[in-house]
């Protein structure tokens, strides 16, 4: 499957396209489904797509048809300024007023390998027990190690194929506090992944991913590994994408990889 990039003027350009994206993508779910089931990430990317969907109308229907998730979490409670749910929280859920019983946090008062296990119980309940979770979309960010969500390279939870969540007890990047994280094959049966990269020092490992002309994506990255069952879209702004011009418009385009 070919990516997409769509690469914006800056990062809050880049954030509000991001959730616009989300909202067209819950508008086709709803039209199909009676749900839209979504993966967020955190990191600090993410700040202005929380604000821009705290903001703006949800799809179709309301708050309640979305069913939100985590991609990965630090092991830090959600008050703490380090967590992905506190993060997502404070941004968009409560200004939203987001339904609290449609947003499904990773625990955090449990180690991380009981805490995965727990996570995995919640999406098998939720998705059914006997498949892999079937996310409508994941939202991902880029590491400049070129990790996503807290799968970090050489990490053996890459190999892990049998799982949908797993614990990361020792993460390759700050802040180190143990993770748990969306294995590659859960976050493979999610229809769409929408990458979200902005800042000039993602412009390295982007290029080693995306692959420059006539190169291969390197897969030693594990954002490189990241599938999806329809489409794979990278949202950047100039300064990962190497100060190429803004695109006008939206929608999907071929991939052209920034040229650093
Ligand atoms: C996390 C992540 C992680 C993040 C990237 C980018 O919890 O740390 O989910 O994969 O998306 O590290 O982080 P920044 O947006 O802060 O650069």
């Amino acid at each position: 499957m070919t990516p997409t990039v769509r690469v914006l003027d800056d990062a809050e350009t880049a954030a509000i396209a991001a959730a616009e994206r989300l909202r067209e993508l819950a508008r086709v779910a709803l039209q199909r489904r009676s749900r839209f089931t979504l993966a967020v990430s955190g990191g600090r990317t993410p700040e202005p797509m929380f604000r821009a969907l705290a903001s703006g109308p949800a799809g179709l229907e309301s708050w309640s048809s979305w069913q939100l998730f985590w991609c990965d979490e630090r092991l830090v409670p959600p008050e703490d300024p380090r967590s992905n749910f506190g993060l997502a929280r404070r941004l968009w859920l409560a200004p939203a007023g987001f339904p609290a019983e449609n947003a499904r946090p990773i625990r955090t008062d449990l180690p991380a390998g009981p805490a995965a296990d727990a996570y995995d119980a919640v999406l098998r309940s939720f998705f059914g027990a006997a498949s892999s979770p079937t996310f409508d979309a994941v939202v991902l960010g880029l590491g400049p190690d070129g990790h996503t969500a807290s799968l970090f390279p050489g990490s053996p939870s890459l190999d892990v194929t049998d799982r949908s969540v797993v614990a990361e007890p020792n993460p390759g990047q700050p802040p180190f506090v143990p993770r748990v994280t969306l294995t590659l094959e859960a976050l493979g049966r999610a229809r769409t992944a929408l990458f979200l990269v902005t800042g000039a020092d993602k412009r390295g490992p982007l290029a080693r991913i995306l692959g420059r002309a006539g190169t291969s994506p390197d897969v030693t990255l594990p954002a490189a590994r990241v599938r999806a069952l329809e489409s794979v879209e990278w949202f950047l702004d100039r300064g990962a994408a190497d100060g190429r011009a803004p695109e006008a418009g939206t929608g999907d385009r071929p991939a052209r990889p920034p040229s650093s």
